[in-house]
């Protein structure tokens, strides 16, 4: 197995690539109906909840914190890539974006009504992801929703694969529900699409809610 990336790694990783990543991705929501069916019932669900702010952690050139935003939810973006923030602020500078790790949030406890990870867990080696849960757990209220978006695969173990800009995994539903369970989450929905042209794997998403009411 390959040596897992340390955060400085992936942080260089995309501090290099940003702008490529802005070019290519920035629209890509328009192509991708069912992520935005899901995006639109994560903010009916926040909402349902006593809404809170959203944080979209690992949000890379912000284009899904807007599309959050422009859903009416008070959103705002954290990445680990000062290249990323900073194109995030100029495509969008009515929004907040500011530099920070999924691994140690700059967060009160409970203050979040949601937490978007859209593609970002990817790159976490696997036995750091209990630790990045227990973390968006302490800064979710309770009744709060977190919805994961990430590339699927059917071992009950992590798979490792070369994602284009830094070393990632995909994982099965079932795990990720089960290591989620055990940091106090429980299941709401969850989605898995066949790849389109030009993907790779399989794409899945799963939503889920921290135990307890506001
Ligand atoms: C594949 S991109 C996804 C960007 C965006 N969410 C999207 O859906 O297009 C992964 C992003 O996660 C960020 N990231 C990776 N590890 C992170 C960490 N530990 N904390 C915060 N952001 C992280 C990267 O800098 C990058 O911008």
């Amino acid at each position: 197995m390959t040596e897992p990336v340390t955060l400085q790694d992936t942080q260089a990783a995309y501090d290099s690539v940003a702008s490529l990543y802005a070019e290519l991705f920035s629209d890509v929501l328009d192509t991708l109906p069912m992520e935005r069916a899901l995006l639109a019932v994560f903010a009916d669900l926040v909402r349902a909840h006593g809404a809170g702010p959203v944080a979209d952690i690992g949000c890379g050139p912000g284009h899904v914190t807007a599309h959050l935003h422009a859903l009416g939810l008070t959103a705002f973006g954290v990445d680990l890539s000062a290249a990323m923030v900073a194109l995030a602020r100029q495509a969008h500078p009515a929004l907040r974006f500011h530099e920070g790790s999924m691994t140690a949030l700059d967060l009160a406890d409970g203050v979040l009504g949601g937490i978007l990870a859209f593609y970002s867990i990817i790159h976490m080696p696997p036995r750091h992801l209990p630790a990045v849960f227990a973390e968006f757990h302490r800064v979710l209220a309770p009744g709060g929703h977190l919805l994961l978006g990430f590339f699927a695969g059917d071992d009950p173990l992590p798979r490792e694969f070369d994602h284009k800009v830094s070393l990632a995994y995909r994982w099965s539903p079932d795990s990720l529900v089960e290591l989620l369970r055990e940091a106090g989450f429980d299941e709401v929905a969850r989605l898995r699409r066949e790849p389109h042209e030009g993907e790779r794997f399989h794409q899945a998403a799963l939503m889920v809610r921290k135990a307890g009411r506001l």
